[in-house]
């Protein structure tokens, strides 16, 4: 696909759709639009102009313009992603929803909320808490990612076990499509089979079907009573092992079942100097339960706490205040980060896997880890079946072996996924990133599908191009 540069001309349309100061094409200030969370050394592409626009209005002519002049378009929220979907890998223009960050409505009666796409994920709670309302869709970015990535990425996090993913609260959508005409999508109704789900399509298309330009969201009573269990395990697998009896055994579903092994909780603790028990554990599980009376919440923990002790946990902390609760939460949440800091070179992976299948795929990581001679530090939502398996590069190999045995490390790890029925992405996306390894996972028919879906609304694949396959 050939596009065009954007011209003296184009800027000037685009100055006169969002104005002035809503259009920066200064190199030093459209940098950190080049990148996201992925590593930005192996990555990164400048846009030639990033735009900032306040309405749909102005998203859907910019999207007109940059169609009929053959520029490719990227949508961007925070730039928190963890694919690479927000790097405009040919150039052309960024649009930022960071100045659509209002929150529309809040419609108590039928517990929902319309927002604009810029919202920071963290302020919809914020929001609603004190009228006892609660959105559970939220990934462990909630403090700095946008609503709109969560949609466009289907975002997961720690709380699926019990709530799902983003997607299931995304009651409606506005989306500005490719060709620059505006879609409503679903809206304030719990049931709807009027035709495709188109809504649920553009859920996780990661930019590359249109900009969603507003957002309904389904709300939850906020459960009262909320206690977290931090057990230690003496290693990897008597911690992964006991996941799926969890639900099955004690017969409970909790908010959450967040797995860390040593490493990883140790780089977090360091970065934020706080001090977890991990020095004796080989691996912790963080396990959430709510509800609304303490009794029941309390009566929960006991027995998931009875079983971790029965199955050879070697202590299970309890954390029933906030205080002590964001504590331990803040370790988890920083893992990525911490990690990024300490090892700039490795490889965030986001493998899901049957939950019951969770104990086979350890072995699987540690004997690629010993083939390539690289550490495989692990955490993630063993809840979900989903773990965050971290490559990190050796200090003694060169980038060039670095990046060789990234390739078919991932490669072997993918396949050992697939092979356990799992695919390669659980809430990252594919976005660049995976992009060369889609073919492991997906039929030749399922990607012929995906990409004729992607002409249908993209006839000249202007909208996010690069990501996820190529046409
Ligand atoms: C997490 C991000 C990396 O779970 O998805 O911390
Ligand atoms: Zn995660």
């Amino acid at each position: 696909m050939k596009y065009n540069p954007l011209t003296k001309e184009i800027i000037d349309e685009l100055v006169e759709i969002v104005g002035r100061k809503n259009v920066i094409s200064d190199k030093e200030k459209i940098e950190t639009y080049s990148h996201d969370e992925t590593s930005a050394d192996q990555y990164a592409h400048m846009p030639e102009v990033v735009v900032r626009p306040k309405t749909t209005k102005e998203i859907a002519k910019i999207v007109k313009l940059a169609n009929k002049e053959l520029i490719p378009i990227t949508p961007r929220g925070a730039g928190s992603g963890l694919s690479g979907g927000a790097i405009p890998v040919f150039g052309g223009i960024v649009i930022s929803t960071e100045k659509m960050n209002r929150v529309l409505d809040i419609d108590y009666n039928n517990m929902m909320m319309v927002l604009q796409p810029g919202v920071v994920t963290n302020d919809i709670n914020e929001e609603i808490a004190e009228h006892g309302l609660f959105f559970a869709g939220y990934p462990m970015s909630v403090e700095t990612c946008y609503i709109g990535g969560n949609v466009a990425e289907n975002a997961g996090g720690g709380k699926a076990v019990k709530y799902g993913v983003t997607g299931r609260y995304v009651m409606g959508l506005e989306v500005v499509i490719p060709t620059g005409e505006v879609l409503e999508l679903g809206g304030k109704r719990v049931k709807d089979v009027t035709g495709y789900d188109l809504k649920q399509l553009i859920v996780g298309s990661e930019g590359t079907l249109g900009i969603v330009t507003k957002i309904i969201i389904k709300l939850l009573p906020l459960p009262a009573v909320k206690e977290d269990l931090l057990v230690l395990f003496t290693d990897v697998k008597s911690a992964i092992n006991i996941v799926p009896e969890i639900m099955t055994g004690a017969r409970i579903i909790p908010t959450s079942i967040e797995f860390m092994d040593k490493l990883s909780v140790k780089t977090s603790c360091e970065y934020l100097n706080e001090h977890l028990p991990y020095q004796q554990a080989g691996a912790m599980l963080l396990i959430e339960v709510d509800g609304n009376t303490e009794e029941q919440v309390e009566a929960d923990a006991e027995i998931i706490g009875e079983l971790c002790l029965d199955k050879g946990a070697i202590e299970v902390y309890v954390a029933d205040n906030y205080t002590t609760q964001e504590r331990v939460w803040s370790v988890r949440r920083n893992i990525a980060e911490a990690f990024k800091v300490v090892s700039p070179h490795q490889s965030l992976e986001d493998i899901v896997v049957p939950i019951a299948a969770i104990p086979d795929l350890m072995p699987e990581l540690e004997r690629i880890s010993d083939k390539y001679n690289i550490q495989i530090p692990c955490y993630g939502h063993a809840g979900d079946g989903n773990l965050h398996a971290t490559l990190v590069k050796n200090p003694e190999s060169s980038m060039q072996e670095w990046y060789e045995i990234e390739k078919k490390a991932l490669r072997e790890i993918y396949q050992a996924t697939k092979e356990l029925g799992g695919t390669i992405s659980g809430e990252h996306g594919i976005g660049l990133k995976r992009k060369p390894y889609m073919k492991i996972v997906t039929s030749p028919v399922e990607l012929e599908l995906m990409r004729k879906i992607k002409k249908a609304f993209d006839p000249n694949n202007i909208m996010n191009p690069g990501k996820i396959f190529d046409l």
